[in-house]
């Protein structure tokens, strides 16, 4: 049987530092998967999801480069609660199975730090994972380093917030949690101690 490495789902509301946070893991050797890596290369020109894609909602959500064209699939899905769930499940799947791939060749690392947003709402990545750290910041806190990056709008940030799992919500399926309202030098500190008792785990699975 081969000996999968200890899974840590991370998770955190939009903006909260999960990049960061698993960056700083990264630093101390642990294995990283990023699933909003894995949904990007999936939707890029030749992704494995294009075709199913472009069946679901027709040529017009697709570049002439053949990547999903993503500003108006962005536009669809704020409206249209089907067609989100409806492009859900053509990713989802995908998602998963790349992501087991990647942690199949991550078995030399101490342990593997898998970032999902979705996760709170995907049973089957919370399989994955042996325990749930939440990256968390206050929402003033969220806005402000979400604007700061300049790719959104504050009102298009709001409505993502609440579209996500409530931060109360989140909080309660936290094995760990990470408190992100201060500094980076903050953020490293807490990201050591949690890397000194990840490391210390076993996958019992
Ligand atoms: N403690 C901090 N101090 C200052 N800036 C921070 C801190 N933590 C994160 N940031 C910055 O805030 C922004 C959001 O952080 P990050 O990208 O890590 O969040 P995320 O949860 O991955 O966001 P997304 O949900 O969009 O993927 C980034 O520009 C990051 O550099
Ligand atoms: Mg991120």
């Amino acid at each position: 049987m081969v000996k999968a490495p200890f899974c840590v789902g991370l998770t955190g509301g939009i903006g909260c530092g999960k990049s960061t946070v698993a960056e700083l893991f990264a630093e101390h050797g642990a294995g990283i998967i990023d699933t909003d890596t894995i949904s990007h290369d999936l939707t890029q020109s030749g992704g494995a999801a294009i075709a199913a894609i472009r069946a679901a909602f027709g040529d017009n959500y697709i570049t002439a480069e053949g990547a999903l064209d993503r500003a108006k699939m962005r536009a669809l899905i704020f409206s249209d609660a089907a067609a989100k769930q409806r492009l859900e499940l053509i990713l989802h799947p995908l998602i998963l199975e790349q992501a087991k791939a990647q942690l199949s060749r991550l078995q030399d690392k101490p342990y593997v730090i898998i970032a999902v947003p979705l996760l709170p709402e995907s049973p089957a990545f919370r399989q994955l994972a042996q325990c749930i750290l939440v990256v968390d910041c206050g929402e003033n806190t969220q806005l402000a380093r979400v604007i700061a990056r300049k790719l959104m709008g504050e009102a298009e940030i709001r409505s993502i917030i609440a579209q996500q799992t409530p931060r109360a919500e989140r909080l309660k399926i936290a094995d760990d949690v990470i408190h992100n309202d201060a500094d980076l030098d903050s953020l490293a500190k807490q990201v050591n101690v949690l890397h000194v008792h990840y490391s210390s785990m076993q996958n019992n699975i």
